[in-house]
Formats: C-alpha cells, structure tokens, sequence
C-alpha cells in the first residue's frame, strides 16, 4: 500500500526512502520503475569515477539511461569500410557496456537512447550548410541504397549487440519539426513517396529493431508534445498510423524537458490520448529548468510544482509505466552547459546530492497519490486531429472509465468552435458516435451536456442520447416544429406519448456555437435545460413519472429512432449526478488561468501562457505556494515597455462573436494600464483595464490607426483585489462591464471585429502595461450576465 510510506518533507531527513521503492509501491502497488540518464564517464570502473554519484544512481533509481553513450556517433566513430560486399563497421560499444554493466550489477532496467536521431549523426558523414549556415549532414553523400543499409546496420548491430540487455529502446527520436511537418534528416532521402518522407525509415527501424530483439519494448520519443501542440497532433497520427500497419510499435516517450512557468497542464489527457492507441506511455528525459541563481526561493517551488505534476500525470494514467529524469544532480546536468546557459539548476539534487524541493515533492506524490475522483461517466471531446481517412476511428473517452465512443462516418473540416480545432460534424443521416453500453443510468439523476453547432434548422436532431429497449431512454436534441431545443426523458408506465420534454426558450441560430446541458434532477422530479450555461427552462413530470431504464448505447449525434444531427459537436460530458449551476456555467468556460504559480491554462483548452521576461513574480512570499500574478515595470521604465507581460498562443477567442472576460486585478501604478487584451493587426480587439482613471472595457471600432474607442467606464480604479468583467453581446450589439458584481451603463451599438493573435495579461497593442497583480482570469466565448457572474468563484 502505498500509504505505509511516510515521507518526511524536510531535505534533511535521514534514510530517505529511495524513489525507486516508492515509485514500485505507488499506484497502489501497480507501480513504475523510476530512473536517470546517467554517464559512463562518471561510474567508469577504471578511473575514479565519482563514488558519491555512482552509489547514488544505484540506491535511488530502477532505471538507467545511457545519457550519450549509446547514441550513433559514439558507437561508431569511424567510416564503415566495404568488404566482398558487405559493410565492415568499427563500432565502439565501450562506453554504452559500462553503463549496462553498471545497470545490471544494480539489477536496474535500461532504456536505450536513441537508435536513430538527426542529431547524432556521426562526424565522419560529409556536412554541407544548412539553412542558417550551419553544417549539416549531407543527405545526398550516399546513394539512397548505402543510407538504408547503414540504417539498418546501426539498428540491427545495437538491438543485437545487447539483445536480452536493455529492455526499452527509443527506436526514433524527434522526428517531427515544431510545426508538425516531418523534419529534414539524411534518412528522409532515402524513402521518397514520392517525396522526401519520414515514414518508411520509422517503419522500417521498428521492424528491425524487433527482428533483432523479439522482447525489447521499442518506443518512439519527441520533445513538446506534453501539451496540445501541432508536434503532439503529428506524432497522434503517426502512433495510430504505425499501429494500423501493424509495425511493433509499443510505447511513446515524452521527453518532459520543461521549464518553470510550464503549467504542464493537460499533460495526463495528452498521456491517455495516446494511451488510448494501445500503447504504453513513458516520461523519458525530465527536467524542469530554472535560473542558475535559484538556490533558494519561489523557483525552487516552482520546478517542484512542475515536476510533481508530472509524476502524478504518469501515476494517474495506467498505461504509464516510466519516469526518467534527465540527470539526478545539477553538478552534471545538460541544461546549464548545452541547452540554456544560465538554466542549469534543472534536476531534483543540489551539486552535493542534497534534495531540492523537487526531490520531496516527487517523493511525496509517489508516496501519496491516491486515484482521481471520477465524478464524471464519460467525456468525449471530439475536438480531435484524428485523420478523415480512418475508417476504425474511435473518439475515447477522457474521463478516465475507458467507455469510447466508435464513429460512424465522421467527417472533419468543419470550424471547430475554437480557432484550430475540428469538431465531430453530423451529416443528418447516417453520422453518429456511440458507446459499447450505457453510460449513465437513467433513472437515478443525471447530467449530460455538449456543444453544438446546427446547420439545419427544418427537422428534427438529436445531439446526444442513450438507449432504452425500443427508444432513446433520454435525448438532447433540436426540436422542429417549435425551433427550440429539448431535452427530453422517456417513462416506463407513461401511456400516451410516453415521455416528458422541456424546451428552451431561446431559438438555436444556425452555424452559432451553443452549449447545451440537460440535468434531470431526481430528488426534485425535474427535467432542467441550460443553454449557453443559463438556467433556461424547466418541468416537473407527474410524481408518477419513473424514467425508463436504459441498458443500450450512448450516442452522440443519433437517437435510435433515426434521428442524427447536421451540424458539428464537441465536448460531450456525462455526469451520474445534478451539477450545480456554478458547475454547469464553468464547462462553458474557454480558459481558465489560476495563477496560483503557474501560467497554465485548466480549462479544455490548455493554452499555457508564457511570460516575457521569462521569470515572472508571484504574490506570497517565498515559503507560501504563490497565488497570484504579479506583473512588474522596469527599474527606470517610467513607460513601463520593460514591464512583464504573459503572452497567451494561439488566439484564444472570436472577438467577432459574443464574449466575456473575467478577471482579478490589483492596482500598484496609476495612469491608464491594461489586464487583458487580445491582439489583432494594428489593435487590441478589447482591452479590460484601467482608462483615465477608472475601471475601463473598451473595444476600438475598427482594427486600424484611427478609431472611435467604444468604451464602458466604471467608477475610479484604485488599489485592492478588484473584480471585472468585460462583456461583448453581439446580438444586443452592447459591450458591459461588472465590477464586483456590479453592472455599469453598457455601451450601445457597438462593433467588434475578428482578431486571430495573441492575448494578453498585463499588455495591449495600444496601451501602457499593468504594473499590479492579476489572478484568476476566465474567458467565455458566451456573453454572460448578471446572475452568471455572480457564480464565479471567488479569487483562488
Ligand atoms: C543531450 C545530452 O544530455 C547532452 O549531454 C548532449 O550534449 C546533447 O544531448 N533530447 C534527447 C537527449 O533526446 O538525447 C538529449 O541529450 C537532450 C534532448
């Protein structure tokens, strides 16, 4: 049991427990092996070595990584020479046998790093200069041929070389650019198709690997793909594409270098996502980076933070069965020297194998995790980048109850409701997603809600439902005859129509996105509708009402009497329970940043922001978890130009549609100062801050130099944590603002114009920035009201 282990959190404790040992216990002893990149230079038999470092590596870890020693350059240094046909190589496996020798004395497992990888390439294959000057390997030095056979000699001659050795090899790495576009390598050449492309040599190393060693667990490993990223999108389709062509692929490592304002936020959805493939997934190269100068102080909590999140993502994902730490100590860490000079302090020990606040925290999340409460049944986000073309396709099930939905005749490209994302798009007759059984059951209460987008508005559609013997037992859906939307549940005894419905009061626009939740309350007897987060209506069916029991599908887009949606769904949520409405309003929200030392994104979205300078400071002293941004000027920067800033990428609202923006200021500067703002070409799109010295939401007419400013002014801004939140109705064509829950005059026919860049905390285009504290920031794409801001939870 994991709850035996007591972790003291002093650094100083006596006899830690090793964090192998927790890591095995952990997950309710269903565990992980728990690692390090090690050197040979450092645990060399021969020569001194460094004894502390190598008694260390073997207490502390059931994993090993060779950091360098088993990468191509270093195995082969020398040519390989042609001999009656054949390639002779002079491979120098000296180092890469120290370290295993040195795993298997400490009955540690190996992960091999890497096989293949664009940068190791080694220096006796011709350079030329690449894009930026620099030399690179020239891909055009050997025929298509003599580059496939050298591939397939370093993958075969390594796997062999320790077959029944190491147990895990990073088969490629880092194959995709940041854009998600394949990245240029000599490898590429060699596979035109017809042209230039990664897949073929991928495939191809696996399937060597795997004849060379039938038991090794290959995997395949990349960098900035622990968020949403375009990069972790590509790699998403290439895992699935590898496992429909049945090439023996059976894990993927995220490699986890991170720094300390990363929120590492969504990373376990990200780690299921790909779970979900069936297969296993891996942290492979941790480490958090923070300045040099950081040997005491919020950093240091920070890089904690950041790390403990990312144990507890691994833990929190069964398919997850590693952690490797990029090095144990800052003395021999590659970050300092390689990667971001000035950043080195980037592991969990001091230079002198003291803990650092990381090391505790990772010891107490493995020590205490316990498994996250699933208050939900089932979350299906639809949002997906899953390939039009794929005919066993599977929208899964994120909640953590393992109940995928399969879709028939899905189709992309349809505007997702948020700038970059798709959605599942019904096409009125034959589209649907559903389940293998039910997901809720219905008689007891229940909570189902999504977001949809119609294109159709003459018939009948359903969004959501679940079946009962010969009907739906409840659907959601859009009702013809009196344009509304419904929600409607079946009765068993009923005689007569044999159900009950409610329906909207608001009439469904075609092509808006609408969010639409249907709560059937069964302690109170009620069918209750929200739309766009609002309570909008209700009905209390005779006390005779017994809702019918359903052990059928959930289906999303369809009903079983037919029915399917023409238009597109996201975000599909069940709850076995009665949300409250404050719940009910925050699944409608479109971020979420805390702020609580991190600049993360929570919401469904997991935008994470980064700040600019790059270390940003925090409310609460240094001994306190921070909990609130607080945003600086410059020592002499009277303008505040050199003040902080946190950018928000990508675009993260339509400002041409209905919005709302919430935020927690505080005041410590006077003159006009932005909190929030997001960019268009030449102007801020809005800009909810402070103006001629009053609490100020102002939108300017149009994205150009000169403009009428459209403004909402409140009463005089002065310090204190201060509540507001801008408002653009685009029905009402009104822009309001609340602050404390109060509502000012709004502002009449105004216009507001579609902005795709950057938003802002603390900055605009076109004003000064905020010198103060900003916490607790929502964004809507839903323009809420009085009652609806009234549910916003108080400054966290
Ligand atoms: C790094 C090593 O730690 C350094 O010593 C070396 O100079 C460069 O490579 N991603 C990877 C690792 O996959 O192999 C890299 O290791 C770090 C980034």
């Amino acid at each position: 049991m994991a709850a035996m282990f007591m972790v003291e959190p002093s650094p100083a404790a006596a006899d830690p427990i090793p964090l192998k040992t927790l890591a095995a216990a952990a997950r309710a002893g269903d565990g992980i092996m728990f690692g390090s990149a090690i050197q040979s230079a450092l645990i060399d038999p021969d020569s001194d070595g460094d004894e502390t470092y190598e008694q260390r590596a073997a207490a502390e870890f059931s994993l090993i990584a060779p950091e360098n020693d088993l990468i191509w350059e270093v195995t082969e240094p020398t040519e390989p020479t042609r001999e009656g046909g054949e390639w002779v190589h002079n491979y120098a496996w000296n180092r890469a046998e120290e370290v295993v020798d040195f795993a298997d004395r400490n009955g540690q497992t190996i992960i091999g790093h890497h096989l293949v990888w664009h940068s190791s390439v080694p220096s006796w294959w011709p350079r030329m200069p690449g894009p930026d000057g620099k030399p690179i390997p020239n891909p055009e030095a050997y025929t298509p041929q003599v580059v496939r056979e050298f591939l397939q000699d370093r993958v075969e001659d390594t796997v062999n070389r320790f077959e029944g050795r190491i147990g895990y090899w990073s088969v490629v790495n880092e194959v995709f650019a940041e854009n998600g576009s394949w990245r240029p390598s000599i490898w590429q050449r060699a596979y035109p198709n017809p042209v230039p492309d990664s897949y073929g040599y991928i495939a191809d190393s696996f399937r060597w690997a795997h004849a060379a060693d039938a038991n090794a667990k290959l995997y395949i490993n990349e960098y900035g793909v622990e968020g949403n990223t375009a990069k972790a999108r590509a790699l998403y389709d290439l895992v699935k594409r590898l496992r429909n062509d049945n090439v023996p692929i059976h894990g993927v490592g995220f490699q986890t270098h991170r720094k300390l304002t990363d929120g590492l936020t969504g990373f376990a959805d990200m780690l299921r996502r790909f779970a979900d493939l069936g297969v296993e997934v891996y942290i492979t190269e941790m480490d958090v980076r923070i300045h040099d100068t950081a040997t005491s102080g919020v950093e240091l909590l920070q890089q904690a933070e950041v790390y403990g999140r990312a144990v507890r993502a691994c833990l929190d994902v069964a398919a997850c069965k590693f952690i490797n730490l990029w090095g144990f100590t800052d003395a021999h860490s590659w970050i300092g020297t390689v990667f971001h000079i000035g950043w080195g302090r980037a592991t969990v020990l001091t230079n002198t194998l003291a803990a650092k606040p990381a090391y505790n925290r990772i010891a107490a999340e493995l020590a205490g995790w316990t498994a996250p409460v699933q208050n939900m049944a089932g979350w299906w986000r639809l949002d997906d980048w899953v390939a039009p073309d794929d005919a066993a396709m599977v929208a899964s099930d994120v909640s953590g109850h393992g109940r995928p939905a399969a879709v028939a005749g899905f189709a992309l490209g349809n505007e997702g409701r948020m700038p970059g994302y798709t959605a599942f798009r019904g096409n009125g007759v034959s589209t649907q997603a559903t389940t293998t059984g039910p997901v809720l059951q219905t008689p007891q209460s229940f909570t189902v809600s999504a977001w949809v987008s119609l294109t159709d508005t003459t018939r009948d559609q359903v969004v959501v439902s679940q079946d009962a013997a010969t009907s739906a037992a409840f659907s959601i859906g859009f009702n013809v005859a009196s344009q509304k939307w419904y929600f409607s549940m079946a009765d068993t005894y009923a005689q007569g129509p044999g159900f009950y419905q409610v329906f909207s009061t608001v009439t469904p626009q075609p092509g808006a996105w609408t969010h639409v939740t249907g709560v059937w309350n069964r302690a109170w007897g009620r069918l209750v509708l929200y739309v766009n987060g609002k309570l909008n209506a209700a009905v209390a069916p005779p006390a005779s009402f017994l809702p019918k029991a359903s052990t059928g599908s959930l289906r999303i887009g369809a009903a079983l009497n037919g029915r399917h949606l023409a238009g597109s769904i996201s975000d599909v949520r069940a709850y076995q329970r009665v949300l409250s409405d404050a719940e009910i309003l925050d699944a409608t929200s479109l971020g979420y940043f805390g702020l609580n030392g991190q600049t993360g994104d929570t919401s469904f979205f997991l935008r994470d922001g980064s700040s600019r300078p790059e270390v940003i400071r925090w409310l609460g002293t240094p001994d306190q978890m921070p909990n609130a941004l607080r945003l600086t000027a410059g020592p002499n920067d009277s303008t505040r130009i050199e003040a902080v800033a946190v950018d928000i990428r990508p675009q993260v609202l339509r400002t041409d549609r209905s919005y709302s923006v919430s935020a927690w200021v505080n005041l410590e500067a006077t003159g006009d100062m932005v909190a929030v703002a997001q960019d268009g070409i030449h102007r801020s799109a809005f800009r909810l801050g402070v103006r001629a010295g009053k609490w100020s939401f102002a939108i300017p007419s149009a994205d150009a130099d000169v403009v009428t400013m459209q403004v909402v002014n409140g009463p005089t801004a002065v310090a204190g944590w201060t509540h507001l939140v801008g408002v653009y109705d685009a029905e009402a064509r009104q822009i309001r603002l609340y602050v404390n829950n109060v509502a000012q005059t709004p502002a009449a026919n105004v216009t507001s114009w579609a902005s795709a860049n950057t938003l802002h905390l603390g900055q605009a285009l076109d004003a000064p920035r905020w010198v103060g504290g900003i916490d607790d920031v929502r964004i809507y794409q839903t323009p809420l009201t009085l009652n609806e801001i009234s549910l916003i939870p108080a400054r966290s």
